[in-house]
């Protein structure tokens, strides 16, 4: 008979026999690890060749990234890490954003949602290790790539070891360090490494990668108290910044184009990184510090859906296993949860979300990909021999193992357990959509064998990876090998099988030393007895149901246990257990009726309890407890947006006869240090007036000549940015933006001849979409200035602008608003008044609403209540929704809840209608108030198409409390103008 198994399948051995496994004959050179590495400063976290260790243990670092910053809501951030840690990882890497900590020299803060003690408190609750990556460069589609503003105007070459610049991150990272330090592992908390920079590997010509700054930032870094490892994570294998404690590498191999998601490249699996390690750093773990888990979106893109297909599960298999083909021992992926882009966060290319197809969503829901990393990380979680394992055949794997030239397959061996092998299998084109059948041939420790042994073959079918394990460990048996996720088992004394419950079909064969071999198919689980050991064989999507959970011991240290797993079967989410006596308590969410299983020893589950309520027991054929569960998803009543009371101001007052700018910022510098020289008379950067974010408004006051027509002006405020003029009251024209130009060059006529020596004043207003990355270092690129790079006027004899004001936010770099920090609001003149925050009084506005929107070029502001009622024990995540409007179709929108920008969103480019809105920001039990701003950039006005609230899912849900971030109300803003 020949079998082909076209079903992936996946193991799950629940052993409790006490069979002994045998050391086989094989013969291979040993490698002996070296001594065990640490820095001197500390001794809890070590490492060698092979692995990191934390208190001499080896571990696997399966790590996720967060960003702190792109989820305001501290009380959400156990969820998130609970989700992490539920999917079998133990650790988070973060970076810290230095211009929402330092947006004034010298005013460093880190009070409310700036505050990162409730992020580490949270993690050290879910049991997960910290990775922190605090700059002062960081890139990560952040404005400026996370240097602060006034980094604009400060002289000196930045990530250089300029004086200028060390100066200026000086303050900065003694602060931040210090916080780490207190938080380090070493004093009780849960950071285990700590990154210098960031990427660190592109330089502007003609300056070259500049060791100083190295040496003068890792000193920083120890005088601010930091102790553990520090590391870099080169943009891909290229021995840069190596004096750092443990060298790694970035890699986002399937690249960003979300738009042709199932399009890989033929030779896209990278597979030279271990030569690279071993030509960098041998003496340490291969360790990735980014591998890509999703991918950004910019402008006018495909949107994030599509993201996640381009990264999705097939992604996973392939790609993550070829770096476990290559013994990777920490693994971050980038982005675990992507988070928002609220307020000025983005760079120039992003928009609000930062989904970035991760999986856990933006609005923290968990996609497929999700279940199928879970199976993965549950693996290598419970595969001691893969900590000192060693590819063996990385540049010979076409063909090996198998004979089919069209697959690769790398041999992992244990070199220091000196046994177990892991064959990783993948498609030689990774393009392909093939077919492929195969055989192995590989040495085990009873012989060679010929795999599988009761005959057939195996299959790999298009994009996908399979991982076979030889002589691995299960609890307290030995496979003799298994075929990828299907298994084929195993030694163990008496060689019979039964199959238990289910409808898998089995074939057994015994084999040499006491061994069986097991070959089966299914679909569904089949449950197998062979001796005193039960496996579980289980089709994906059975598999993606299981949760393997670990009680928490005791001390400070009591979620990060590795013992004692409990393993239950179903639930959309299982965040923990825990065991009183003969009770067993499991919290978790759920999305529908749940068909539990649960594994778990009978003494510590006499009775089990789901989220509060004891279940209802009974007993599977094989043995286990079994449950149902209906998720409780009481109904809601949301308000319609559209029915509420809105109402209506103009937030364009400048344009009005007698409108008075007095107590705008002069724009009057004669110079600048920007190194983008500017082609007008006064320096026209926004940035070297204090105003970083937002839209920005410009006045230009004027005399006549009589003979001018028309006004030029060449505008710089990065991708899909755009810009409106208008002579006194008259508007003369947008720059509406497209997805391309970040600056742009335009002339707007006038509308009649000005009388000579009249008065007049044109007024711009302009969008600015974030500072540039600073990716090549000596690039200074993040200074490449928003304002007015260059005008004139045409005609015959042109006039002299007499003043030019500026504005932008409120107060500039000394923001007024202290709770949402320093990027949220901009200056449009109802922001400037706070138009947009809880509690202003607008009860003489007009009646008006945003879907009716203005009649002509200009900016409205719209403001409404509404309460929210949310029922206890549930998760049910809202965004607000817009859709695009085709008729007047040139605006720009922002979306104020509760004061928090959480929505920017430009018509005629796209593509975000969808704006997830965390709890914390809205109320959920109160009332909200939310504010949207319209600026119509065409002559006919505007309006939004529809504004609606809208779940984006029901789950009943164990989450934390979650505590609303201070939505603190409008205060009189003395000397608001
Ligand atoms: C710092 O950079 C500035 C501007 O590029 C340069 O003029 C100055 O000489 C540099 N100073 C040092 C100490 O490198
Ligand atoms: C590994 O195998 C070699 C050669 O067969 C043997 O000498 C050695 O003791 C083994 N080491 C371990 C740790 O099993
Ligand atoms: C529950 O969540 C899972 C996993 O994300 C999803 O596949 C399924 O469609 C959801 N079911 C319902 C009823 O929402």
């Amino acid at each position: 008979m020949k079998l082909l198994l076209s079903k992936a399948v996946t193991l799950l051995c629940a052993a409790s026999a006490l069979a002994k496994s045998r050391r086989g004959p094989r013969v291979q050179s040993v490698i002996l690890p070296r001594a065990t590495q640490n820095n001197g400063l500390q001794d809890i976290v070590t490492w060698d060749e092979y692995s990191l260790m934390i208190n001499g243990k080896r571990l696997m670092v399966f790590s996720g990234e967060v960003h702190p910053y792109r989820n305001p809501v501290q009380s959400l951030h156990l969820d998130i890490f609970q989700k992490i840690k539920a999917m079998g990882f133990n650790a988070v890497s973060f970076y810290v954003y230095w211009g929402i900590h330092e947006p004034k020299r010298g005013e460093i803060s880190f009070e409310g949602f700036r505050d990162l003690q409730p992020f580490f408190d949270a993690a050290k609750k879910a049991g997960i290790y910290l990775i922190a990556r605090p700059g002062p460069y960081i890139n990560a589609e952040t404005s400026g790539g996370g240097f602060p503003g006034w980094g604009t105007y400060t002289p000196g070459l930045w990530r250089t070891s300029n004086t200028t610049y060390m100066e200026a991150i000086e303050g900065y990272i003694k602060t931040v360090g210090a916080k780490i330090a207190e938080n380090e592992i070493t004093k009780g908390g849960p950071v285990i490494l700590v990154q210098a920079e960031n990427e660190y590997s592109g330089v502007q010509e003609p300056y070259t990668e500049d060791f100083e700054y190295h040496k003068q930032l890792l000193q920083l870094f120890r005088d601010s108290g930091l102790t553990v490892p520090t590391i870099t994570n080169d943009a891909w294998p290229g021995g840069h910044f190596t004096s750092v404690d443990i060298y790694g590498y970035d890699s986002y191999p399937n690249g960003f184009d979300c738009s042709n998601p199932y399009v890989w490249k033929s030779d896209a699996v990278p597979e030279w990184f271990w030569g690279a390690h071993q030509g960098i750093n041998p003496e340490d773990l291969h360790a990735v510090y980014e591998f890509q888990g999703g991918a950004f979106d910019g402008w006018g893109g495909s949107g994030y859906a599509p993201c996640a297909v381009l990264t999705g599960p097939e992604f996973e298999r392939v790609f993550y296993k070829n770096q476990y083909a290559m013994s990777t021992t920490l693994f971050n992926i980038y982005m675990i949860f992507g988070g928002t882009n609220w307020g000025g966060i983005a760079h120039p290319g992003g928009y609000t979300s930062y989904d970035y197809g991760s999986v856990i969503a933006e609005d923290r829901t968990l996609r497929e990909k999700y279940y199928e990393l879970k199976l993965q990380a549950n693996f290598l979680a419970v595969s001691p021999a893969y900590l000192t394992s060693r590819p063996q055949n990385i540049y010979d794997t076409q063909g090996s193992f198998t004979g089919n030239s069209a697959l690769k397959t790398t041999q992992v061996l244990d070199v220091v357990g000196n046994k177990t092998g892991f064959y990783v299998v993948r498609q030689t084109d990774a393009s392909t959509n093939a077919l492929q059948t195969y055989t192995l041939q590989l040495p085990t420790s009873i012989g060679t064998l010929s795999i599988p042994t009761i005959g057939g073959s195996l299959a790999l079918n298009g994009k996908d990876s399979k991982i076979h394990v030889v002589d691995y460990a299960a609890g307290s048996t030995t496979v003799l090998y298994t075929t990828a996720e299907i298994l084929t088992c195993l030694k163990i004394p008496p060689p019979v099988a039964k199959v238990l419950s289910g409808t898998g079909t089995i074939q057994q064969k015994s084999l040499a030393s006491n061994s069986l071999a097991l070959q089966y198919k299914t679909t569904g689980q089949t449950v197998v007895q062979v001796g005193s050991t039960v496996l579980y064989i289980l089709d994906r999507v059975n598999a993606y149901q299981f949760w393997v959970l670990h009680p928490p011991t005791s001390g400070p240290f009591a979620h990060y246990s590795t013992e004692n797993p409990i393993i239950v079967k179903g639930g959309y989410l299982l965040r923990s257990v825990s065991i009183r006596g003969s009770t067993l308590s499991i919290q978790g969410d759920l999305n529908n009726t749940a068909t539990f299983e649960i594994i778990a020893p009978a003494a510590s589950s006499k009775s089990v309890i789901f989220n509060g309520n004891a279940l209802a027991l009974s007993k599977t054929a094989h043995g286990t407890l079994a449950a149902k569960r209906a998720a409780k998803l009481p109904a809601i009543k949301l308000p319609n947006l559209s029915s509420l009371t809105w109402k209506y101001a103009d937030s364009l007052p400048e344009i009005r006869p007698g409108y008075s700018d007095a107590k705008w910022t002069a724009a009057d510098h004669n110079s600048t240090v920007n190194p983008t020289t500017p082609s007008t008379p006064v320096v026209l950067y926004a940035g070297d007036y204090g105003y970083h974010t937002g839209n920005i408004i410009w006045r230009a006051h004027f005399n006549a000549t009589g003979s001018e027509s028309a006004f030029t002006a060449n505008v710089r405020g990065g991708t899909a940015f755009g810009y409106s003029v208008w002579l006194d009251s008259t508007f003369i024209g947008s720059w509406a933006g497209d997805a391309v130009h970040s600056s742009y060059e335009s002339t707007f006529k006038f509308p009649l001849l000005l009388k000579e020596g009249s008065g007049h004043v044109l007024t711009i207003l302009q969008d600015h979409m974030g500072y540039e990355g600073d990716w090549w270092a000596a690039s200074d690129s993040f200074k490449e200035p928003r304002g007015i790079h260059s005008y004139s006027f045409v005609g015959d004899k042109v006039p002299t602008v007499n003043v030019w004001k500026v504005t932008g936010n409120l107060g500039g770099e000394s923001h007024v608003d202290r709770t949402r920090g320093p990027l949220n609001e901009g200056g449009l003149y109802g922001e400037r008044q706070g138009w947009h925050l809880p509690g202003f009084n607008d009860a003489r506005w007009a009646v008006g609403k945003p879907t009716t929107g203005i009649s002509s070029a200009g900016v409205g502001f719209y403001r409404t209540t509404f309460n929210l009622n949310m029922p206890k024990g549930v998760d049910y995540p809202l965004s607000l929704v817009v859709s695009n409007s085709t008729t007047n179709p040139l605006y720009r929108s922002q979306l104020y809840v509760n004061g928090y920008q959480f929505g920017k969103y430009v018509n005629h480019i796209g593509p975000q209608t969808v704006f997830p809105v965390p709890q914390g920001i809205l109320n959920y039990n109160g009332l909200n108030t939310l504010a949207v701003s319209i600026w119509a950039e065409g002559s006919t006005g505007a309006k939004l198409h529809s504004l609606a609230l809208q779940l984006t899912s029901k789950v009943e849900s164990s989450i934390s409390a979650i505590v609303n971030q201070p939505l603190t109300a409008w205060a009189p803003r003395p000397g608001a103008y």
